[in-house]
């Protein structure tokens, strides 16, 4: 069902701890791009050059399964949170509110919001770093310098060639953190994370403990089709799951064509669903692009994962999806999102 999931990427990159360093807590750096995708890094085989993220990647830990949210403020506020969505005060599609910092590491950890360039850098302090960068790019409107833009005059479509100037540009902001952490002696003490979403549990070389996750549950999206069940979860709700090999998804999908990435060799392929279709089942160990809809085949498995979005369903929040709020309008607070009031 032929969605592609933006943003997979994952980047961790562990220094080594040495000599009197060794009790100190390391600085941690958490950069976060926006609607970055899959496809679009250098060592996912892209047409778009990121030389210091595949740098970061070479030398660091590789996260190369895992999801994120479709969009920047769930991503942000699972995060911010550590929670899922249906556990959090956010609605579950784009909130016009700016991050709220609420992160248990602040006991601990300076907190230091920063842009590009980075000003005042902690030194010799007996506090550690805590550094969220929080990239606005690449989410659109797209917009780039020319000079970025030019060395991608090979690529036709111009919204791609923008595009990859932009990642250019978040490629060399975090070519630079890395260079202005390394200038300052705390590159040596510093875990970073680069990533498009959240990330839990990670371990050098062992495979994650988790086995169960929780794309979403939608209910403000509109009802698809009619129950399957009785007695478990609404298929007419929009929902995904993810247990072991197998991916649920539930609901309406909408547009539910197959878009290849650009340059790839894959075919776009047009929704193929049959009319108020609101269940399909992947295995996306053997079928990572959702072609092959097993629903029909294995209606016990379909059942096992309603019973998981059943009993997710049933630790969630209510969803608040307020009006727009004009008070938070960055124009009348100093040009920036912040808290308004
Ligand atoms: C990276 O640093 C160089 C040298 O200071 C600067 O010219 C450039 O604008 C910086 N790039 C970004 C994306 O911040
Ligand atoms: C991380 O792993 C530990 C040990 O397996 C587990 O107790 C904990 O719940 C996991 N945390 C998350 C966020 O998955
Ligand atoms: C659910 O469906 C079964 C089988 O069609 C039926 O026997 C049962 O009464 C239904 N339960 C409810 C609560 O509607
Ligand atoms: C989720 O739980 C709520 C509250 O119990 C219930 O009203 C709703 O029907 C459930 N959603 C689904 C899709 O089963
Ligand atoms: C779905 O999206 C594709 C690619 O953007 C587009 O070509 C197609 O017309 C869309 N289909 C529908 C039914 O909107
Ligand atoms: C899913 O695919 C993998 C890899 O082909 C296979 O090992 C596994 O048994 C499949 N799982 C199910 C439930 O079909």
């Amino acid at each position: 069902m032929m969605k592609l999931w933006l943003s997979l990427l994952f980047v961790v990159c562990l220094s080594a701890v040495s000599g009197s360093d060794s009790n100190r807590k390391p600085n941690i750096v958490f950069i976060f791009g926006d609607d970055y995708g899959f496809n679009d890094i250098g060592y996912h085989g892209s047409q778009i050059a990121t030389p210091n993220l595949d740098k970061l990647a070479s030398d660091g830990v590789r996260l190369e399964n895992y999801y994120v949210q479709p969009l920047c403020t769930p991503s942000r506020s699972q995060m911010m949170s550590g929670r899922y969505q249906v556990r959090s005060f956010f609605a579950p599609w784009l909130v016009q509110s700016p991050d709220v910092v609420s992160v248990t590491f602040l006991q601990q950890y300076t907190l230091c919001l920063s842009m590009l360039p980075l000003s005042p850098f902690y030194n010799n302090t007996p506090c550690p770093l805590f550094l969220y960068l929080a990239y606005q790019s690449v989410h659109g409107p797209l917009q780039v310098p020319e000079k970025y833009e030019k060395q991608y005059r090979h690529i036709q479509d111009e919204n791609r060639r923008i595009y990859a100037g932009m990642v250019s540009v978040l490629d060399e902001g975090v070519g630079n953190l890395t260079q202005a952490l390394k200038d300052k002696g705390l590159w040596d003490n510093t875990v970073l994370v680069f990533s498009t979403g959240i990330p839990f549990n990670i371990s050098r070389g062992t495979p994650s403990k988790r086995t169960v996750l929780l794309h979403n549950i939608d209910p403000l999206q509109t009802k698809h089709g009619v129950p399957l069940y009785n007695d478990t979860f609404h298929t007419t709700v929009r929902a995904a799951v993810r247990v072991g090999h197998m991916k649920l998804i539930t609901g309406e999908p909408y547009n539910g064509s197959w878009v290849p990435p650009p340059g790839s060799a894959h075919k776009f392929e047009p929704d193929q669903r049959r009319p108020h279709q609101n269940v399909w089942l992947f295995n996306i160990t053997a079928d990572p692009t959702e072609h092959h809809d097993l629903s029909d085949h294995m209606p016990d498995m379909v059942r096992t994962l309603l019973g998981y979005l059943q009993r997710f369903n049933k630790t969630a929040v209510p969803t608040r999806f307020p009006p727009l709020d004009k008070r938070s309008n960055p124009a009348l607070h100093g040009g920036v999102w912040g808290p308004w009031e």
